[in-house]
């Protein structure tokens, strides 16, 4: 038996939970929108072809933020094609995934999608195939209400108010070779620096992110958002942060330590940040945008899905369509606790991504929707995650993992709403054999009841839901829960993730 102690005291805050660390992603890549959350021809599709089952996922979630239209596809889309009469719009070849782009769904269904599921758009500009002017236009066309060519052009495109973006990605992993029109950080900072300057003169009150390094395994990791920084320190908001794990060679021990690499990740981004605010003797703090997380197994996508051929380039094929286990879940609970730790500078992030690809939300084509298992720790979190991020004075034993060398066996991190008095604990056992014993003192809250608590675990910690199977895995209520003298005291079963909401 495992056993560890932490203490929840309102006074431990690290910063308040921005909702918009509850942000998601929506690429044209895949299914994620075409028979994803939009497919005409399914009997509970809306009169805009929008699928109200997938909606009513989407909300269930609780999703603030989503950014669109990439990730590896924006550094080759031109905006203009995903505007005005639908059928004089291009099919355009996406030469990231190797596929079609119809171009069916553009900004403004997309944006009109966004007000039925009640999330804020997060809008990222080319700056792979484009440049400044490009996204001077799209700014003008979005953020401007009329009496300009492009304002207009909107207006006539049916919509008579201004979308209003607030959050700009700057391009997306520009530092990757992979990425059309990949850049050095010092060509990359400049046309940054130069994009941003512009499109505040345009419309001041954007709020701007510029792209950190797509891994912290990329060889200018560190480097990279120095350089980029150095150029771009004063004109933008945040720096984005990527990263997605996955269990290797069987290494479940080191997998189910991945919350502790992104810790990790975040501190040295955090601390890059700060040297250059240094160097620059500027009162002006950069922030975190962990615009892309998730758990991914890339090696299946790089060895078995990858498109190829001149004359093959298919219409929403199926890719990135992960299925999660219970222990992908588990996982994916605690990266999101690793973001609450660090609410103090990552004040937005979006879950890599939403439908179908790597995403907690499936759907078969004129079939069902289901909820795969990363789906509840998410929607668990968003709900409860309220008012302030608490560090917990965390007591556990560690154990030593292959890559990620000597991490503890439970993570925790709480939350406090003062203005509700609602407290909120998220844990992680991460021993695969032992369950563990969690004592949790209380006493700062005086007199708090256990109003919830719900596990996410499985004898079979591979586990899944499935088209055949959708409702395989879920959350069950954690009836070992209880508090006395100041003190809660919970089991927690081997690798599984926990929430525990006290009032
Ligand atoms: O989310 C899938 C892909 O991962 C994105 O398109 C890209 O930005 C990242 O490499």
């Amino acid at each position: 038996m495992v056993s560890a102690r932490l203490t929840i005291d309102p006074q431990f805050a690290v910063g308040p939970v921005n909702p918009r660390l509850f942000g998601s992603f929506v690429e044209h890549l895949g299914r994620c929108v075409y028979d994803g959350i939009y497919e005409p021809a399914h009997p509970k599709a809306d009169a805009s072809g929008f699928r109200t089952d997938v909606m009513e996922l989407v909300k269930e979630l609780g999703v603030s933020a989503i950014r669109y239209p990439g990730g590896n596809f924006v550094s080759g889309f031109r905006w203009e094609d995903s505007v005005g009469p639908r059928d004089q719009r291009p099919r355009r070849l996406d030469l990231a995934w190797h596929s079609t782009e119809t171009n069916e769904v553009g900004l403004h269904e997309f944006s009109s999608w966004l007000e039925k599921v009640g999330s804020e758009l997060m809008l990222a500009v080319n700056l792979g195939t484009r440049g400044t002017e490009e996204a001077l236009d799209l700014l003008e066309y979005t953020n401007i209400r009329s009496g300009t060519e492009l304002s207009e052009r909107r207006v006539a495109n049916g919509r008579a108010e201004p979308f209003r973006i607030k959050m700009w990605c700057l391009g997306n992993e520009m530092d990757g070779p992979w990425q059309l029109g990949h850049r050095s950080a010092d060509d990359y900072g400049k046309i940054a620096s130069r994009t941003a300057k512009a499109m505040r003169q345009l419309d001041p009150s954007v709020e701007l992110v510029v792209c950190g390094s797509s891994s912290a395994q990329m060889p200018t990791f560190g480097e990279w958002e120095r350089v980029v920084l150095t150029h771009s320190y004063d004109d933008v908001d945040y720096i984005s942060c990527h990263a997605y794990y996955e269990e290797k060679n069987g290494d479940l021990g080191s997998f189910l330590a991945s919350a502790s690499n992104m810790d990790h990740f975040i501190e040295s981004v955090v601390a890059t940040a700060d040297h250059v605010k240094a160097v620059k003797g500027s009162s002006k703090t950069i922030n975190i945008s962990f615009d892309e997380w998730n758990v991914w197994y890339i090696q299946r996508f790089e060895q078995i899905e990858k498109i190829e051929g001149i004359d093959n380039w298919p219409t929403a094929p199926r890719l990135l369509e992960d299925a999660y286990s219970v222990a992908d879940a588990v996982v994916f609970g605690n990266l999101l606790m690793s973001l609450l730790k660090h609410a103090d500078r990552v004040t937005s992030a979006s879950l890599a991504q939403l439908v179908n690809v790597i995403a907690p939300i499936m759907t078969e084509p004129g079939g069902p929707a289901w909820k795969q298992t990363t789906f509840f720790p998410f929607a668990l979190t968003s709900k409860l995650a309220k008012g302030n991020a608490l560090e917990v004075k965390l007591e556990a034993e560690t154990y030593a993992t292959e890559v990620y060398g000597v991490v503890p066996l439970i993570d925790a991190v709480a939350t406090h709403d003062a203005d509700t008095g609602s407290t909120s604990v998220f844990l992680v056992n991460r021993s695969q054999t032992e369950e563990a014993t969690v004592t949790i003192d209380v006493t700062a809250l005086r007199g708090v009841i256990v109003l919830d608590a719900q596990t996410l675990s499985d004898d079979d910690v591979y586990a899944k839901n499935t088209l055949d199977q959708p409702d395989r895995v879920g959350l069950s209520r954690n009836k070992s829960v209880a508090v006395r003298d100041g003190i809660v005291e919970l089991t927690l079963p081997p690798v599984s993730w926990t929430s525990v909401n006290l009032g």
